[in-house]
């Protein structure tokens, strides 16, 4: 019952903060609207080029989408929007900038957010801070907005402005930096945690650790005869949340096109056969990891349910007041899209506040 609520909630936030999305493109009357979005929980990836954090994702979503590789693969932000749906239904995928089409095949998927990159920055290094917004539709994944991000930097390349090492962490900074988002650090285990850009740029923002979730990848390809036990048993440095250890696909494996089931059962295998990490396998890979965050999230929505009530309600009145202004005269898309968060917003409050009445009462509604 509670859960079954919960996740109508969840769901509920994305669709949300999709219309707000769509709604901020147009300008003009959106433009207070991100008050909202900024409210909502969402999880950024940071950490250094090359450091995983894109295999990270994909292996969170159980899906093969995301361009990746050795070099600057990820050039533009990907605000990635999961959305659970029945069980047999076909799971599907949508672009924000491109509406009308429904990609049921994510090798297409991975091609249109390589394309849509080099529209905006050209087949070059260079990157760009506006975002690419894809939605998956999946009776496979849980509820969750993800934000894949380009890897922090030490100099630029051949083919990238002097400033491009600055740009990069502004740009994550950006995002990292708002106290709704939930910062998966990734630092890879075959470098010092000392030099991990992942853990310099979330200790900037959030000092106490209360957000950030630090996930230790390419454990495979450590030097024999060393480990990573200081770091996932929390002494080389120190998080409020354990560390989650991670084998991701190496790039033979992206080569021969080892799938994700093969992946995640080839990782899993690794941890319950680890002499080294066999006692901590039940908390460690991505299956773990993913169930790991949705948990949290809800524990935050859950947290945060009285200050998004009073924010939704206080944008309501906004909303309302604007559209008495904009006046039925105005019948253009902008005015229907504030309808349709309108809307989003009383059944977002609604469902809220039968989950706090189910908690109170115990009803029988
Ligand atoms: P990003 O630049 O941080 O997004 O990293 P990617 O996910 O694109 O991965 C960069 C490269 O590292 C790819 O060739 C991956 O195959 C490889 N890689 C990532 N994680 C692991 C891992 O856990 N083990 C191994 N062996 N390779 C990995
Ligand atoms: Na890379
Ligand atoms: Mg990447």
């Amino acid at each position: 019952q509670e859960m079954a609520s919960m996740e109508g909630l969840i769901g509920l936030m994305n669709r949300i903060q999709r219309a707000c999305t769509a709604l901020g493109d147009h300008g003009g009357e959106g433009a207070d609207l991100p008050t909202l979005w900024e409210s909502l929980p969402t999880i950024a990836v940071v950490g250094g080029q090359s450091s995983g954090k894109s295999s990270v994702l994909e292996s969170i979503v159980g899906r093969d989408f995301l361009p990746r590789g050795s070099g600057i693969v990820t050039r533009r932000p990907l605000v990635l929007q999961l959305h659970q749906i029945d069980k047999g239904a076909h799971e599907y995928a949508d672009f924000l900038h491109l509406p009308k089409t429904r990609f049921s095949d994510f090798a297409l998927v991975r091609q249109e957010i390589a394309d849509e990159t080099d529209r905006v920055t050209g087949k070059t290094k260079q990157i760009s801070p506006v975002p690419i917004h894809l939605s998956i539709y999946s009776p496979n994944v849980v509820n969750l907005t993800l934000i894949d991000l380009p890897g922090l930097t030490k100099v630029a390349v051949e083919g990238q402005p002097e400033s491009v090492v600055h740009d990069i962490e502004n740009m994550v900074r950006s995002y990292v930096e708002k106290p709704n988002c939930i910062i998966l650090a990734i630092s890879p285990a075959n470098q010092d945690i000392a030099t991990s850009d992942a853990i310099k740029l979330s200790k900037e923002v959030d000092p106490s650790g209360e957000r950030t979730f630090g996930v230790l990848t390419k454990l495979d390809l450590m030097d024999k005869g060393t480990n990573a036990l200081d770091v996932l048993e929390g002494r080389a440095y120190r998080l409020q949340f354990p560390w989650v250890g991670i084998v991701n696909r190496s790039q033979a494996d992206i080569n021969r096109k080892v799938d994700m089931i093969a992946a995640r059962e080839k990782e899993r295998e690794y941890f319950e056969n680890s002499p080294d990490y066999a006692h901590l396998s039940s908390r460690m890979g991505s299956v773990y990891l993913a169930k790991l965050l949705s948990q949290h999230l809800e524990a935050v929505i859950k947290a945060r349910i009285p200050s998004i009530t009073s924010l939704i309600n206080k944008t309501i009145d906004e909303l309302e007041s604007e559209l008495d202004t904009i006046g039925k005269a105005v019948a253009a898309d902008p005015g229907a899209q504030l309808y349709t968060i309108l809307e989003l917003c009383r059944a977002f409050d609604r469902v809220f506040k039968e989950h706090l009445d189910g908690g109170r009462s115990g009803g029988d509604k």
